[in-house]
């Protein structure tokens, strides 16, 4: 073997394989909660939303929350997120503490966070294209190329020809195509979405799925998505995590272990249909 050789074989041997099925790494943690509860004071008096919630995500895997109406899931992705402070517990970005005395810490995690939020949240005085560069905007990327990485995410999420519309201009589900490309601008390490595709029919529904597990095997992506679809929870997690409500609590973690990429024959399998069904018969139980 010539030198070169040897040191691309030495080099590559440190990677996985190029067109290697995604792995997650659930032995580096990227976001922990220990004993996490929240309460909120309402004019209704208090509200327990989470109580004892202890949830670990690892680098690159893809952890689906699912759970009753009012449960807590939003609450518990703005937790993870560093957007509310917890009552109790503790939330721990790449391994320390995330809140301290003085408030919430700068983490590199928290930094790489791309998060798509239930409701839109566009601009609605910026265009699709601007809309969805705005991180980029606010991270000193010249005017070309955020145009670019604009024109190319909507692309990606079927906006082509919509990139010098405004928000009001689009339906529902289009608004929150513009929302998932705005939070993939930047390319983030952890991608936090609370029911993205709540909004769309059913057609574009299946699109962005496939869409989001290819973008997030391109990213290398982490991901933590709140869904009302069990079908969608299993189609692309590596584990469904059910909350029960009032207070939200852990009820159950499921292990998916399909390999990747998946496509969706993968919902004819008997093995598939059990989860589901097993999922679902939990999910009645809360009723
Ligand atoms: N800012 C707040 N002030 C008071 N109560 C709140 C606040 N945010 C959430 N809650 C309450 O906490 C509980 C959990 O709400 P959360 O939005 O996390 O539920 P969810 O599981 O996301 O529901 P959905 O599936 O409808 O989106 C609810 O009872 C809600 O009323
Ligand atoms: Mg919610």
């Amino acid at each position: 073997m010539n030198p070169q050789d040897a040191k691309a074989a030495a080099v590559g041997s440190l990677r996985e394989p190029p067109g290697a099925p995604r792995t997650s790494d659930r032995a580096q943690t990227e976001l922990e909660l220990i004993g996490v509860g929240k309460e909120f004071q309402s004019r209704q008096g208090r509200i327990e939303a989470l109580r004892d919630v202890s949830l670990s995500v690892g680098r690159r895997e893809f952890v689906v929350l699912v759970g009753r109406s009012g449960c807590g899931k939003t609450t518990l992705l703005r937790i993870l997120a560093g957007l509310v402070h917890p009552s109790s517990g503790e939330v721990l970005a790449e391994g320390r503490p995330l809140w301290q005395a003085g408030g919430r810490r700068d983490s590199d995690a928290i930094g790489k966070l791309g998060i798509v939020f239930q409701d839109a949240h566009l601009f609605p005085w910026y265009t699709v294209e601007d809309n969805i560069a705005l991180p980029l905007k606010l991270r000193g990327t010249g005017r070309a190329e955020r145009r670019a990485r604009a024109h190319e995410l909507c692309e990606r999420v079927g906006l082509s020809g919509f990139e010098r519309s405004y928000p009001r201009e689009l339906s529902g589900g289009m608004r929150q195509r513009v929302a998932i490309a705005r939070a993939l601008s930047y390319r983030p390490g952890i991608l936090l979405m609370d029911e993205p595709f709540g909004a769309l029919d059913a057609l574009t529904r299946d699109k962005m799925n496939l869409e989001l597990q290819e973008i997030a095997a391109a990213f290398d992506a982490t991901v933590v998505l709140v869904t009302h679809s069990i079908r969608e929870a299993v189609f692309l997690a590596d584990r469904v995590v059910l909350l029960s409500p009032r207070p939200g609590r852990i009820r159950s973690v499921t292990e998916v272990g399909f390999p990747r990429p998946r496509r969706f024959d993968l919902e004819a399998q008997p093995r598939f249909q059990e989860i589901v069904r097993d999922l679902r018969s939990q999910l009645d139980e809360e009723a």
